[in-house]
């Protein structure tokens, strides 16, 4: 129980790898405010079921009322923020030459700006309450490129220099930044991959197998807990090995 009594706020947390950090950080004793576009309510059943409190929110990470709304109402219910989780991504692939601004723009809303609105808006509560701890998911894409995802790869690698930056600002008060790198996850959009693409990917990566969300939430809770209190500015890679730093 390294997080009792803290609160955390997950974006993305519907599904996915989102789902399991929030899972994983209510087992470790936090309650949690799960944000997201889509219903959270399988996700809140399941904390409920693990004894924390936890409160759906639906927001829009690429918007800034809303984004202030959310924060809000955590504050209202539990009065202060311990932990952010920046969870919630898009992809739009294709490549470079056929990529539509559209898609561009709304990767890197999604995944950079809707990083800086929430960053921004839970640092203030954390910064009065001298301890903080932001985490965002990142991905190995971010530092090694990948054909068809130069949006992605930019987004990703925006967030990374992002929580450089920002745990620079803000170490002196207590409040640590870092990033957590994916690699190739169990997940909806690995699920779409063939047998033949799996095959290809895998043998790329030492350990040889595919990770699983638990694997990424395991990494987060380490790093939203006061094991981690000497951490920060830092990318860690959960991806069998693929990117060696
Ligand atoms: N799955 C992988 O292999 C992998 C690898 C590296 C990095 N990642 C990163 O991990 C994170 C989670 O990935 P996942 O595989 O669980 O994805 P997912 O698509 O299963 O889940 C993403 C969640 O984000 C939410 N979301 C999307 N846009 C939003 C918005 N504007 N506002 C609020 N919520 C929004 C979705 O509704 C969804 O619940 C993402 O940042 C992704 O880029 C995933």
């Amino acid at each position: 129980m390294r997080l009792a009594n803290k609160v955390a706020i997950v974006t993305g947390g519907a599904r996915g790898i989102g789902q399991a950090i929030a899972l994983r950080l209510a087992e470790e004793g936090a309650e949690i405010a799960i944000c997201d576009v889509q219903p959270s309510d399988k996700t809140v059943a399941q904390i409920e079921e693990l004894g924390r409190a936890a409160l759906a929110l639906k927001v829009d990470i690429t918007q800034e009322s809303q984004v202030k709304e959310a924060v809000d109402s955590v504050m209202a219910k539990w009065g202060r923020i311990d932990i952010l989780v920046n969870n919630a991504g898009v992809t739009r692939d294709g490549l470079l030459l056929r990529m539509q601004e559209s898609e561009w723009d709304m990767v890197l809303d999604v995944n950079l700006k809707g990083a800086f609105l929430f960053s921004r808006a839970a640092l203030r509560p954390m910064l009065k309450q001298r301890q903080g701890r932001i985490i965002s998911i990142a991905s190995v894409v971010g530092l090694m490129g990948n054909p068809g995802q130069t949006n992605y790869a930019a987004s990703k690698a925006g967030v990374i220099g992002f929580s450089k930056s920002l745990a620079r600002e803000v170490a002196s008060r207590g409040v640590t930044v870092n990033c957590v790198a994916p690699g190739f996850i169990v997940s909806e959009m690995t699920d779409a991959l063939t047998e033949d693409q799996k095959k290809a990917l895998l043998d790329q990566v030492p350990l040889g197998d595919m990770g699983l969300p638990g694997d990424v939430a395991a990494v987060v809770a380490f790093l939203a807990s006061c094991d981690a209190r000497y951490i920060t500015g830092q990318t860690i890679n959960v991806d069998g090995g693929l990117v060696m730093n």
